[in-house]
């Protein structure tokens, strides 16, 4: 039996507008999926039903992909710590360690790059071919992910992925960033306000509003901006700057429409005791986020909220081969 494990992410900026190449800032989260494979008679399985491309189109696109239609089938078992449907990135880690799995499986080397590519195709193929490469980057890679449509100064350029969506042919670069010793005293607090939120929904509702309101692509290079003061601030570890481009960010992301009245109210409690705070990942329900130094009080104002949480150090560890 092999078994993978890969982390979820939150977005600190850039959600949506990543989309639309600007930048995007995203830490992997000390919650993670893992995958087991091991031979099985008949038909490929996953979870104890047969493999199928509508329940579960990620592991289909990424078993064609790594191994061809016709390797000897297979059963896979997946666990995960994330809420799913979430804002955290749970398809875009099971298709990072489902990748590693079925590559480790047949004897090809766990390569980064090669990882990242085919769970960002998986993830596309999913979400009607618009997915940024932030999620399955950060998933790959862990710790903290810089995606932009150009090679950034200020951290380590990995590699460049591309992809054609409906809105024409896109172009990330993939940097990852050294956090500075600080921020080890720093925590993440996520609030999952229990709303399923399906971000291929929400991706597309952006889509529509630029095309009814093109005057709104000024709102996706401001949360470009946002994005690229948000890494200046990071790399010195000025965590009050970084909050207060937070919250910025979640203002900019109301005016497209993917905020919720549970998200902004949780949003609002999480600030009286953090940095700053804002919704993560595709929104319409998910989870917020909070960036602070006292993480029991910001979680026991969330939980008395009602909000589950989560409290994460900013960064974990990438795909990781657990068993070979
Ligand atoms: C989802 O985690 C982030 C979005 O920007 C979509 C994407 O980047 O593919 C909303």
């Amino acid at each position: 039996m092999v078994t993978t494990s890969a982390p979820g992410k939150a977005i600190l900026f850039g959600e949506h507008s990543v989309v639309y190449g600007e930048p995007a800032v995203a830490v992997a989260i000390d919650a993670r999926v893992e995958v087991s494979v091991e031979p099985c008679d008949g038909v490929w399985k996953m979870d104890g039903l047969s493999l199928d491309s509508g329940r579960h189109p990620h592991v289909v696109s990424l078993r064609n992909a790594v191994l061809g239609e016709d390797f000897q089938p297979h059963a896979i078992q997946v666990r995960s710590d994330l809420f799913s449907a979430a804002g955290l990135g749970s398809s875009a880690a099971l298709s990072a360690a489902g990748c590693a799995a079925l590559l480790s499986l047949s004897s090809q080397p766990l390569d980064e790059e090669k990882i990242a590519t085919f769970a960002h195709h998986a993830e596309a193929q999913a979400q009607e071919g618009r997915a940024s490469p932030i999620d399955t980057s950060t998933a790959t890679l862990g710790g903290c992910v810089l995606v932009s449509n150009k090679r950034e100064e200020l951290a380590n350029w990995k590699y460049t992925r591309n992809l054609e969506t409906p809105e024409g042919e896109r172009e990330w670069e993939i940097h990852s960033i050294n956090l500075p010793s600080s921020a080890s005293d720093i925590w993440l607090v996520v609030g999952y306000t229990g709303i399923h939120a399906p971000t291929t929904d929400l991706v597309k509702g952006v889509a529509e509003l630029l095309s009814n309101k093109p005057e709104k692509m000024s709102d996706i290079a401001r949360m470009g901006e946002v994005a690229r003061n948000g890494v200046s601030a990071l790399s010195v570890g000025d965590y009050i700057e970084v909050g207060k481009l937070m919250d910025e960010a979640h203002q900019l992301l109301v005016g497209l429409g993917v905020s919720c009245p549970e998200l902004d109210d949780m949003v609002e409690v999480a600030r009286r005791t953090s940095f700053g705070a804002k919704l993560t990942g595709a929104g319409g329900g998910g989870c917020m986020l909070a960036l602070t130094d006292k993480p029991d009080e910001t979680a026991a104002a969330l939980e008395m909220r009602g909000g589950r949480v989560l409290v994460t150090p900013l960064g974990a560890p990438g795909v990781t081969l657990e068993k070979p």
